[in-house]
């Protein structure tokens, strides 16, 4: 998998891909990041890449130019691959959406600064546009970086563990469940005895519980779009029942009252 990253902060990135899993899916020929500095196609004295908007108005707007120069000089014309603009517009980031793109051999990612880009860069360069939430960022050099994180993880091989990247919130359409290590006992805190029992079945069966019962409570949204299977309903079934009693029980007048 190839990313080009097209920035005007593109030292800004090196770090977090020089640690851990990035650093490893490099050096094992799995990834491929090239970081390119929009400023270096300006042809200007100044190496000017942002200008005032037409029309007025507050703060800046990235030149087309230098934009187009750039994408158009490492990916050919019409580029090679999707090319992606990292901005607040864009269509929001889910998994299912890094499973989308983790399918292409190579991506291009656009990073915004200032007010945004020329009108022209989206209309006639970019193919996609990405928002990772509905809130307004600096730049697109962490949500690019995002983007290539969740996307490496799904690289065969890129994970330690093989199955690393199937369990995840999300992946399965349900929020993972709870996980513990040694020690089996900390401040008095046990870890739940299934886990420690040893019965694989038993600790499959806690584990997709938790799972159900962490999304109904966190992000029941998720759980609409979730195919149950016959146990699963029969335990969300006690669990909602549960919650009626306790409710009643809570609600019945005591005998002081
Ligand atoms: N650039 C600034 N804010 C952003 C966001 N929320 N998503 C993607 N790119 C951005």
């Amino acid at each position: 998998m190839r990313f080009d990253v097209f920035s005007l902060l593109p030292q800004v990135l090196q770090p977090y891909l020089d640690a851990s899993i990035l650093q490893r899916a490099i050096q094992n020929n799995l990834l491929e990041v090239y970081l390119h500095d929009i400023r270096s196609w300006t042809t200007d004295k100044h190496h000017v890449t942002d200008d005032t908007p037409f029309g007025g108005g507050g703060g800046m707007v990235m030149k087309p130019e230098p934009i187009f120069a750039a994408v158009e000089d490492v990916l050919g014309s019409p580029p090679a691959c999707p090319v992606i603009l990292l901005t607040p517009q864009g269509r929001t980031y889910t998994q299912q959406i890094a499973q989308e793109l983790s399918a292409h051999p190579r991506i291009a990612l656009l990073c915004g600064r200032y007010e945004g880009v020329d009108e022209r860069v989206r209309e006639h360069l970019v193919t996609d546009e990405i928002s990772i939430g509905d809130y307004v960022l600096t730049g697109g050099e962490i949500p690019a970086l995002l983007l290539i994180d969740s996307i490496t993880r799904l690289i065969p091989g890129a994970l330690g563990d093989p199955d690393g990247a199937q369990d995840d919130s999300f992946a399965s359409g349900l929020l993972e469940y709870p996980h513990y290590t040694r020690p089996a006992e900390f401040r008095g805190w046990r870890v739940p005895d299934v886990l420690l029992s040893g019965n694989h079945a038993k600790i499959e069966r806690w584990r997709r519980d938790q799972a159900l019962l962490r999304t109904l409570r966190r992000r029941p949204d998720l759980l609409e779009k979730f195919e149950l299977n016959k146990k699963d309903r029969e335990f969300l079934k006690k669990r909602e029942q549960e919650e009626v009693d306790s409710t009643n029980n809570n609600l019945r007048p005591t005998s002081e009252s």
